[in-house]
C-alpha cells in the first residue's frame, strides 16, 4: 500500500526503524575510536554513488541499509578524535538530536512569531554574550563562517560607500578600499568579488613574522590610497589565521579604525569563541571591539555543520542592509506575522532552524563547561608545539598560535623537506592513524594540526608524536 502523503503507511514500522537509526547512530559516534580516522572509499561504492535518479520506491529498510554500508564508514572523519586537518569541529550527539527535532518541528527562521524564531534570536543573543559584544547588537545564524563574514561585508560596503548601493549599485560609489592581512581567509576574496567590489579593492596587508599584521604598513596603505583619491573603508581583522592561529592586534586595530572612520570587522570563524575559556580568553583580548564579528559555533562549539553567526553592533546598519517590505510578508499587530521578520538581517529568506543545536547543547553543558573544553584545545596544541620541538628531527614554526601548531620533519631544502612531509601527512590517512593538513606561509611549507575537536585528549597528541616518530 503506497501513503497518500509522505508519511508512513504503518507508523509502528517507521518508529521501530527510526529507533534502529538512532541505535545505529549512538553506536557509530560511541565506537568512534575503534575506526580509522578516515579511510578511502572503494569503487563499488563509488560507483552506487553514480546511480541515477530513481524512479521507483525502495523500501525505507533498503535505503537505511544502504547508507549503513556505503555512507557510515566512510566520513570526512572530523568528528574522530585524530582528526587534526583544516579547522573544524567534532559534532555531538545532542546537536544530531537537535537536528532531527528541527527537522520534525520544521519551523522556517524566516521569522513569524512562533518558539523557533525566539529560540533563534536567543542563540544570536548568546553568541554575543559569550563573545562579550554590547547589549543591543544584533545578529543572525548563517550556513557558517564564510556567510557570516560575507554578511558583516555587506554591511561595511553599504554603510562606508556614500552612496546608498541597495538602490544605485556599486558602480555609483567611489572606489573603496578593503584591507586584511596577508593571512586573511579566501573567504574574503570571494565576499568582495560577489560585493562588485573586485579583488583589488582588498589590499592585503603583509605580516611581521609572527603573522600578524603589520600595522605600520597598514597605515601606510590607508594613507597611499587616500592620496590616490580611493576611498578607505574596511579593516578585516583576523582572531585566529586559518594557516598559524595568529591573532592581530585587535585593540590597535580597532583605534586604528576610530581615528581613520573606517568599519572594523573581525574575523573571529577560530578564535571568538575562546573568549569563553576562562583561562586562555586572553589571547582574544579585544575580540568585542568589532563592528562587526563573524564567529562559527559548528568549530569550537561542535555544533554539527551547518552554524555560523554574523553579529553588528549597530542593529540598524544591519537592518538597513538587509530589510526588505514585501506585500506578502507584510506585518500585522497579532497573529503569526506579528513578529520582526528575521529575514530582514541577512541574505537568506527560508531558513533553517539551526539554531537548535547550539541550543540544546549549550542547555545541556552550559556555558562554563563549553569554555573549559575551549581552553583544553589550547593546552594540546601548546603541549604538541612543546614536544616536537624537543624531538630531534622536527621544528616547530615560530609565532603559531591559538590551537594550531605548524610542524615539519626538517631536511636539507624546501623541496626535500616539502615532498617528505606531504608523504608523511599521506601515510598517516592512508594508515586511518590521524589526520593532518598542510600549509604554505612566506613559500615554506608546513604540516599542520589543528585541535578543534572535543574528543582529542593528549593521549592522542602523544599518539601523533609517536606516529610521526616511527615516520622519520
Ligand atoms: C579564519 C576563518 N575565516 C573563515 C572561515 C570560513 O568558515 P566556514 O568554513 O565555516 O565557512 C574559516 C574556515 O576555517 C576560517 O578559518
Amino acid at each position: 500500500m503506497i501513503s497518500p502523503s509522505l508519511d508512513p503507511v504503518d507508523w509502528e514500522d517507521f518508529r521501530a526503524l527510526a529507533h534502529q537509526l538512532v541505535d545505529t547512530g549512538i553506536d557509530h559516534t560511541r565506537d568512534i575510536r575503534t575506526r580509522p580516522a578516515w579511510q578511502p572509499m572503494p569503487e563499488d561504492v563509488r560507483v552506487r554513488f553514480r546511480a541515477p535518479l530513481p524512479r521507483t520506491p525502495l523500501p525505507l529498510t533498503e535505503v537505511v541499509a544502504a547508507l549503513e554500508r556505503d555512507l557510515l564508514p566512510y566520513p570526512m572523519g572530523n568528528i574522530h578524535p585524530r582528526f587534526h586537518a583544516w579547522y573544524m569541529g567534532g559534532s555531538n550527539p545532542t546537536g544530531a538530536l537537535a537536528d532531527f527535532l528541527a527537522a520534525i518541528v520544521g519551523s522556517n527562521l524566516g521569522g513569524g512569531d512562533h518558539a523557533a524564531a525566539d529560540i533563534d534570536r536567543q542563540v544570536v543573543d548568546w553568541c554575543r554574550q559569550m563573545t562579550g559584544m554590547p547589549d543591543g547588537t544584533s545578529g543572525t545564524l548563517v550556513s557558517g563562517g564564510s556567510m557570516a563574514n560575507l554578511v558583516a561585508l555587506t554591511v561595511a560596503r553599504n554603510v562606508k560607500a556614500g552612496v546608498d548601493v541597495r538602490v544605485h549599485g556599486i558602480q555609483a560609489a567611489p572606489p573603496l578600499r578593503f584591507y586584511a592581512s596577508a593571512q586573511v581567509h579566501g573567504c574574503h576574496v570571494k565576499a568582495v568579488e560577489v560585493l562588485g567590489l573586485g579583488r583589488t579593492c582588498l589590499r592585503l596587508i603583509p605580516t611581521e613574522p609572527d603573522c600578524r599584521m603589520d600595522i605600520a604598513l597598514l597605515q601606510k596603505a590607508i594613507a597611499e590610497d587616500r592620496a590616490a583619491g580611493l576611498r578607505p573603508a574596511c579593516v578585516i581583522a583576523t582572531a585566529g589565521t586559518v594557516n598559524s592561529g595568529a591573532v592581530d592586534d585587535l585593540p590597535a586595530l580597532a583605534d586604528l579604525c576610530r581615528a581613520e572612520d573606517l568599519w572594523f570587522h573581525i574575523d573571529g570563524c577560530i578564535g571568538a569563541l575562546i573568549a569563553l575559556g576562562p583561562r586562555h580568553r586572553g589571547l582574544v583580548e579585544g575580540v568585542n571591539l568589532g563592528d562587526s564579528l563573524a564567529l562559527d559555533p559548528h568549530k569550537l562549539l561542535q555544533a554539527p555543520f551547518e552554524l555560523g553567526c554574523c553579529l553588528v553592533r549597530d542593529r540598524d546598519l544591519h537592518r538597513a542592509t538587509f530589510a526588505l517590505n514585501q506585500e506578502y510578508l507584510q506585518g500585522t499587530t497579532r497573529g503569526l506575522a506579528a513578529a520582526e521578520w528575521l529575514y530582514d538581517y541577512g541574505l537568506q529568506t527560508s531558513r533553517g532552524f539551526r539554531a537548535l543545536k547550539l541550543w540544546m547543547s549549550m542547555m545541556e553543558q552550559g556555558a562554563d563547561r563549553m569554555g573549559q573544553i575551549i581552553d583544553r584545545t589550547i593546552d594540546l596544541a601548546a603541549d604538541l608545539r612543546a614536544r616536537l620541538s624537543a624531538t630531534e628531527g622536527f621544528e616547530v614554526m615560530h609565532g603559531c598560535g591559538l590551537n594550531i601548531v605548524c610542524f615539519r620533519h626538517v631536511g636539507p631544502d624546501e623541496a626535500t623537506r616539502k615532498a617528505r612531509n606531504i608523504e608523511t601527512m599521506l601515510v598517516l590517512q592512508d594508515e586511518g592513524t590521524a589526520v593532518l593538513s598542510d600549509t604554505t606561509i612566506g613559500g615554506q611549507h608546513w604540516l599542520r594540526a589543528a585541535y578543534a575537536n572535543h574528543r582529542t585528549t593528549p593521549e592522542d597528541v602523544a599518539a601523533l608524536i609517536g606516529s610521526l616518530e616511527r615516520l622519520h
